[in-house]
């Protein structure tokens, strides 16, 4: 797969470590800033991560801050894409199976090094499962085609 990834200057340390680990699980990532703990804004890389998998160009995005929920809302504000904010596994698995979540964001200052591993490990071989789950998923689309 091929993962876009982003964060702020809270989250930049703990994006360069868990960039590392999805290549060493086989996928790519394309890193789009922040670049150091200069201290920056979470809405232009949320926007920026969303935008590039709302293209199409991407399998799906990766966004750290400080708690991991600016930077979703973010991303969130953007059609297309259903961003979770996850503090475990288990959130991040079911939310790609029901919610077909297509970027997965956590917090540098909420979650370790090992377990936004095994956040982003359940959420990267989790699949949407469709079915039942089809209709809902939809009908957030259309809240997105609601003024
Ligand atoms: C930055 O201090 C902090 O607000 C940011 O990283 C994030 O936690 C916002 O949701």
């Amino acid at each position: 797969m091929k993962l876009a990834m982003g964060s702020d200057h809270v989250g930049w340390e703990l994006k360069q470590e868990i960039s590392e680990y999805i290549q060493s699980l086989g996928h790519e990532t394309v890193d789009f800033g922040a670049y150091s703990s200069e201290r920056t804004d979470y809405p232009k890389y949320g926007k920026k991560v969303a935008e590039e998998v709302a293209s199409g160009q991407f399998d799906g995005g990766v966004l750290i801050c400080g708690t991991g929920v600016g930077i979703s809302i973010s991303a969130n504000k953007v059609k297309g894409i259903r961003a979770v904010v996850c503090s475990e596994p288990y959130t991040a698995k079911l939310s790609k199976q029901h919610n077909n979540t297509n970027i997965v964001a956590f917090g540098s200052r909420v979650v370790g090094v090992d377990l936004a591993k095994m956040i982003v490990k359940e959420w990267l071989e989790a699949s949407y499962e469709g079915g039942r789950h089809a209709k809902r998923v939809n009908m957030i689309g259309e809240i997105e085609t609601q003024e």
